[in-house]
């Protein structure tokens, strides 16, 4: 699907966000490791993560910000299943190169990630800091689960349907070695 939306100026730039082309592997994988550093709990592969579901051609959704013509933020989902039931839009890395955060790109990037997975996706979830996901809907619930991570972490946004209860299982490209 070919699609492009330009928001409202972030500053005096207008934001493009888009799918993922070719020639935008080396900015993703560059702008992830540079915001990164700036997330205490990260564990430096994330750029390798994405490199991974790529390669496994695992990415449901690779979209990138891009202000100016420039690549400035990108947003990673890929296929997950909750307590054994598939359709889950599972969202990150979502990253942000660091002298642009605070103008809206991550949100901007998230509101088009839920748009696209709303019609496909019994719902989308992640692991991630509540202060900032329950912005866009996601909270905690009880029995949802990533072995390793604190419950209050693991976060989902049902797109209706059934409370999601169970462990949120990841691509294998996460590295978490969860049961398949
Ligand atoms: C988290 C991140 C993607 C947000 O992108 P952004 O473009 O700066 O976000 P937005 O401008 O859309 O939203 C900014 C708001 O989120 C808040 N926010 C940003 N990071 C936050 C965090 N870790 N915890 C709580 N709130 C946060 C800001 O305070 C701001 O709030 P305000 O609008 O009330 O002032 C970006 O800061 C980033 O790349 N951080 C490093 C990587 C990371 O943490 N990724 C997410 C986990 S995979």
């Amino acid at each position: 699907m070919t699609f492009s939306e330009t928001h409202p100026p972030a500053g005096r730039d207008t934001l493009q966000i888009r799918d993922e082309r070719p020639g935008d592997i080396p900015d993703i994988g560059r702008i992830i490791t540079e915001a990164m550093r700036f997330l205490p709990q990260a564990s430096g592969t994330e750029a390798a993560i994405v490199a991974r579901l790529r390669a496994a051609d695992a990415l449901m959704l690779s979209l990138v910000a891009e202000a100016e013509g420039v690549p400035v933020g990108h947003l990673a989902v890929s296929a997950a299943r909750i307590g054994g039931q598939d359709g889950w839009g599972l969202i990150g890395p979502l990253a942000v190169t660091p002298e642009r955060h605070r103008q809206g790109i991550g949100s901007a990037l998230m509101a088009e990630a839920l748009r696209r997975l709303r019609p496909i996706c019994r719902g989308a979830a992640l692991v991630g800091n509540p202060a900032y996901y329950r912005r866009f809907g996601f909270r905690a619930w009880p029995g949802l689960t990533v072995a390793g991570c604190p419950p209050e972490v693991v976060l989902a946004l049902p797109f209706g349907g059934a409370a999601p209860e169970g462990e949120l299982i990841h691509h294998p490209a996460f590295g978490l070695h969860q049961p398949g």
